[in-house]
């Protein structure tokens, strides 16, 4: 069983950007918990950062895996082209957002995504990566 988590566009500069937001941890401690959480659930994750909606497109197409765990980061709030890839691989996939979404700018609240994942993870900061990986393994049990 294999998790693939693809982060979207600003995340590489998670532990310095707006902290007040996005907390202190660092897309490398994400990584690193998540990829040891998988692998203590029996599983095998792979972590993949783009700052380009064509290169996120290319991984949900051509990466090997069987559930996806996604924070789109600004592309959630754009990107048909993200939503249709996701649609197109049918593969059981999680939203994640470290801030919640719903609480921000009116403009956060739309997400192209949801519309075609299992589920969406919003507000839990670094925890929602986690929570994720637990109901892949979940998910992927059934
Ligand atoms: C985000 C929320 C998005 O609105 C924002 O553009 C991001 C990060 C989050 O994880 O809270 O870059 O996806």
């Amino acid at each position: 069983m294999k998790i693939l988590v693809i982060h979207g566009p600003n995340l590489n500069l998670l532990g310095t950007r707006e902290p007040d937001v996005y907390g202190r941890a660092t897309l490398e401690d994400i990584n690193r918990r998540v990829i040891a959480l998988a692998q203590e659930l029996g599983m095998e994750a792979e972590a993949f950062q783009s700052n380009s909606e064509g290169e996120i497109v290319d991984a949900v197409q051509g990466k090997s895996y069987d559930a996806l765990i996604i924070n789109p980061a600004a592309y959630t709030h754009t990107s048909v082209a993200i939503r249709d890839a996701i649609a197109a691989v049918g593969r059981p996939a999680i939203e994640v957002h470290i801030s919640n979404i719903h609480k921000r700018e009116e403009f956060r609240r739309t997400s192209y995504i949801s519309g075609v994942v299992t589920g969406q993870i919003s507000g839990l900061g670094v925890e929602g990566y986690l929570l994720a990986v637990r109901a892949s393994r979940q998910i992927l049990d059934r």
